[in-house]
């Protein structure tokens, strides 16, 4: 948990029902042998519920050391499973995590000039909308975000 010094990759991702939000940082490195970038470390910082919290460490355990390619197949049933059982009404704070790492893989691929997957752009897409509707319905919260994070 916390902030990364250098990430690699970020993912902004918020949830339209309650507008909490996950940053997620990536470290990536690439195998010399294989030519395989894999994830060597994650941090997360979660503005919201302690669901939403228990998520981005687990999506941080989920991806930790996995290729690009296998941290994309990961899945939000991936993270529902490791989460127990979830009360119904709070399944929706489940959905964050692997959005958010799936940003953070996107910023990566953007940042270092490689291919992004069409999958992956479409739903970059999706995720920068919702983060709109997000940052102006709640104004006063990202402002307050934005304080936070500049300590
Ligand atoms: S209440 Fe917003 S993510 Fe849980």
């Amino acid at each position: 948990m916390g902030k990364m010094e250098n990430p690699d990759g970020v993912g902004k991702v918020g949830n339209l029902i309650c507008g909490d939000v996950i940053w997620l940082y990536i470290k990536v490195k690439e195998d010399q042998k294989t030519g395989k970038r894999k994830i060597v470390d994650l941090k997360f910082q979660t503005f919201g519920c302690v669901v939403a919290i228990a998520v981005s460490s687990i999506i941080t355990t989920l991806a930790k050391g996995k290729t690009l390619e296998e941290a994309l197949k990961i899945t939000k049933d991936d993270v529902l499973k490791m989460s127990g059982k979830l009360p119904l009404i709070k399944v929706h704070c489940s959905i964050l995590a692997d959005d958010a790492l799936h940003e953070s893989i996107f910023d990566y691929l953007f940042k270092n000039k490689l291919p992004i997957p069409k999958e992956l752009q479409e739903r970059h897409k999706k995720i920068q909308k919702h983060l709109k509707i997000i940052e102006e319905r709640y104004k006063e919260y990202v402002n307050l975000e934005k304080k936070i994070l500049e300590k």
